[in-house]
């Protein structure tokens, strides 16, 4: 949750650092602020809402050194006063995270004088700096002994009265990077706000401090200066960019043949499931007990999916955790159990807590992840990479499609790998895993009916999804989906569940979206649904092939594409990406940026 941005070169501060927080704009957006500094001058700007209002704020002069942030609200509301940069006295800095001590630290700073301006924890941080920097010694030393002092989570950028033309930065738990530009040295919350400048950038450890002058970078560590290592990237700035589309919603809704495609092919030999390049062999899985998955939002429902399909597939016990629950209330049996980390920015914190959580207990973590080098990733004993690129849309789309696909290729090769599945079948499922980029695209080609669908649904004020089996997870994906970004009250039901209470919040014409693409359970969810119809619903099938006719159906149907069960998944939940898209659209929502959400939640 929120993005920080830092430059000091040659060229103009302003313009990058607006440009790179619009980029980190999903990270957060209840304000925004830029602090530019030169020898003589010092000017702050700050407004409530969006960085776009950052352009409207007069600044006089011309900058070549500043810090930027763009906001999700923890400690204070959204305003201007506890909008970043935050200064106190001759240090001023932007922060990603929450100071878990700042009450305490609150009280001893106004002990000795300090008034302060914002209810945030951030300006105690900003205080306790100030404390420690007296302007005679070097800012690494107040740093250090601030640092010391803070508990919870952090990325700093700070700039040190002094020290104009130079910016500091640190980090614990929180990411930051650091970009070598032609034209001046960056930070950055994440490496998509460095591609407009750089592909080449590094990531500061935990302790590690750094300092950025126009054409240097010095790193220092607890043990002295360091050579970092420089990192390449192969993302290009254009594939941050809207191409073209409405919505970054829709462009990467769109680019998930290419996802899956590039997710799958370098994990597919021979026809059959392969981890070997991802360091994952058959030995992995000697003693391994049972498979805990953790994950938030839709990588738990992926989890929840990919848990199902390891039973199935490798006949083991798998089960999915909200990673929230899972750092506080683990299973008390830690012994023997694989743990699967799920996640697209690899910084989500209840995650990381939960990667951390087994690696303590002795367990083998494998993580599936989207952003490269990210902390999970680098905490993890394996990690598999899904090659989606870079996802901007708070609703994610193409990344659960990639780590979907990776789910089911996974609980494939671990039930070759414990003799629970013959090649000849794993083949099987193998292919129709290798045909879903081509189903897809011929949904995408045309998606009319969705469209039609949505206009019926657009004027809801709540929806029901119900399903059974993995239908019911992928209920749970379409609701979560459509009340983010419709804020329709979208809710999923196991179907046999509704009539132990649900059913009586059905009236005349409230939507019930029944998923059906488990074929053994579809007579069961259908009188499900019949019976939500003889009270007044307005039912909505997505089927896959059935011998059924749609008269006997829903009132509105949707046949789904693709001849084996992994197609009519993938399919659906395509369809569902798109209804909730069409259906925010005519709602007139802000879909790539729905209100009070963030994409990257690095706050527990
Ligand atoms: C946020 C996003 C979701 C995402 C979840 C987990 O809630 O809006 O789309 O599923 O975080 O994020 P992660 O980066 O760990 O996949």
């Amino acid at each position: 949750m929120c993005g920080i941005v830092g430059y000091t070169g040659t060229e103009n501060a302003r313009k990058i650092l607006i440009e790179g927080l619009k980029i980190l704009e999903y990270r957060g957006y209840d304000s925004a602020g830029i602090g530019l500094v030169s020898e003589t001058d010092f000017q702050l700007a700050r407004v409530k809402g969006r960085v776009e209002g950052l352009n409207e704020i007069r600044i006089n002069g011309e900058f070549t050194c500043g810090i930027g942030h763009t906001r999700w609200a923890t400690h204070g509301e959204p305003s201007v006063e506890n909008a970043h940069p935050h200064r106190v006295g001759r240090v001023t800095l932007v922060h990603n995270g929450i100071i878990e001590n700042y009450q305490e630290l609150k009280k001893e700073l106004e002990g000795e004088g300090v008034v302060f301006n914002s209810q945030t924890d951030t300006e105690v941080a900003c205080a306790l700096f100030d404390k420690y920097y007296d302007g005679s010694t070097h800012p690494c030393v107040a740093i250090y002994k601030a640092i010391s002092r803070l508990k919870g989570s952090f990325a700093f950028a700070l700039m040190f009265k002094g020290y104009e033309g130079r910016l500091f930065g640190l980090r614990h738990k929180s990411p930051l990077l650091v970009g070598k530009g032609k034209t001046g040295m960056h930070l950055a919350s994440d490496l998509t706000a460095l591609l407009p400048y750089t592909d080449t950038y590094t990531l500061l450890e935990e302790g590690e401090v750094v300092e950025l002058r126009a054409s240097e970078s010095i790193f220092y560590s607890y043990d002295g200066i360091y050579d970092p290592v420089w990192h390449h990237s192969s993302l290009s700035y254009e594939s941050c960019k809207k191409g073209g589309y409405d919505h970054y919603m829709l462009k990467e809704i769109n680019e998930q043949p290419e996802a899956i495609e590039k997710t799958i092919s370098p994990r597919i030999n021979g026809g059959l499931p392969d981890f070997s390049s991802d360091g994952i062999t058959k030995e992995l899985f000697d003693g391994i007990k049972c498979v805990h998955i953790v994950g938030c939002g839709s990588a738990y429902n992926v989890g929840l999916i990919g848990a199902r399909l390891i039973e199935e597939h490798a006949k083991i016990s798998a089960s999915a955790f909200v990673a929230s629950e899972y750092r506080y209330s683990p299973p008390q049996n830690m012994q023997g159990a694989l743990v699967i980390a799920i996640s697209q920015s690899g910084e989500t914190a209840d995650t990381l807590a939960s990667v951390r959580y087994a690696r303590l207990c002795g367990c083998p973590v494998i993580s599936v992840i989207n952003a490269r080098e990210s902390s999970i990733a680098r905490e993890s004993s394996r990690i598999i990479y899904t090659h989606a690129g870079p996802e901007i849309a708070v609703a994610t789309t193409k990344c659960f499609s990639a780590q979907l696909s990776i789910m089911y290729l996974f609980s494939i090769f671990m039930g070759t790998c414990k003799g629970r599945l013959t090649d000849a079948t794993a083949r099987e499922l193998t292919e129709g895993m290798l045909r879903c980029s081509s189903t897809i695209s011929r949904r995408l080609k045309g998606a009319g009916e969705l469209l039609e669908l949505s206009k019926s649904l657009s004027g809801a004020s709540s929806a029901f999804f119900i399903g059974r089996g993995l239908d019911y997870f992928m209920c749970l994906e379409g609701a979560l989906k459509l009340k983010e970004i419709s804020y329709i009250n979208a809710q999923a039901y196991q179907a046999g569940e509704l009539k132990h209470g649900t059913i009586s919040l059905i009236e005349n014409g409230t939507p019930v979206i029944s998923l059906m693409t488990e074929k053994r359970l579809f007579d069961k969810t259908l009188s499900n649904l019949k019976e939500t119809k003889s009270r007044g619903a307005s039912t909505v099938c997505f089927l896959a092939k059935t011998e059924k006719s749609p008269q006997e159906c829903g009132d509105f149907n949707i046949f789904l594409k693709g001849n084996s069960f992994i197609e009519s998944l993938f399919d659906q939940l395509v369809c569902l990406q798109l209804l909730s898209y069409h259906v925010a659209r005519l709602r007139g929502c802000d879909i790539d940026k729905p209100r009070n959400l963030a994409k990257s939640v690095t706050v527990e």
